[in-house]
């Protein structure tokens, strides 16, 4: 018998570390709520106005999406946790910047994605920000023959709907 919840179990989701620009310096921090949107020439993410990230965001119409290992999970907590208007951040990982000026990305990180901000949806306290994506960098040690394979990159997957815990990829299902 299936249990209706009052939860959205669309789960569970890759953890991505925002990159912007705030007051100056690169600012970090986790967003769950994340997708591939308009089949993959856009991301959308849901961001509390409060966010400190949101200023960054909003003055200079560019962010990053920066795709973290397990290798990085105790940076993935500061940034999860603190704010950069209490914690400097930026000091915690290596910046690069690619074509957008405004957009910080994380070198320690195996994926690294420059986004302009294309839309935002106002949904109150929160926003949803729809970003077109400029340029993706990845470290070339995952490239075989211009062909990437995630179980080297060890993404961090996000199970949400009443779980909430952080897990590794699976194992693959079909070779292509
Ligand atoms: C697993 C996880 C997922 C999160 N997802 C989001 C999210 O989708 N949107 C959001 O606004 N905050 C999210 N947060 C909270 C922010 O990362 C956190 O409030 C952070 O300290 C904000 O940093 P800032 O004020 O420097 O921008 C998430 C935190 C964790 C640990």
């Amino acid at each position: 018998m299936k249990q209706p919840l009052n939860a959205n179990l669309l789960s569970p989701l890759l953890v991505v570390l925002i990159g912007a620009v705030v007051d100056g310096r690169p600012n970090y921090m986790v967003v769950g709520y994340v997708a591939p949107f308009d089949f993959g020439k856009h991301i959308f993410f849901s961001l509390y106005k409060k966010r400190y990230t949101h200023q960054g965001i909003m003055e200079n119409k560019t962010f990053s999406v920066n795709i973290p290992n397990e290798l990085l999970l105790a940076e993935i907590n500061i940034c999860g946790s603190t704010s950069g208007r209490d914690v400097d951040k930026s000091t915690l990982f290596d910046t690069f910047y690619g074509g957008l000026k405004t957009a910080p990305m994380i070198r320690q990180c195996p994926i690294a994605i420059g986004c302009e901000l294309h839309d935002t949806l106002d949904y109150g306290e929160n926003v949803g920000i729809i970003g077109r994506v400029v340029k993706s960098y990845v470290d070339q040690k995952y490239l075989h023959d211009g062909n990437l394979d995630f179980r080297e990159i060890r993404p961090i997957i996000w199970a949400t709907g009443g779980d909430f815990n952080y897990y590794g990829l699976g194992n693959r299902v079909v070779r292509r």
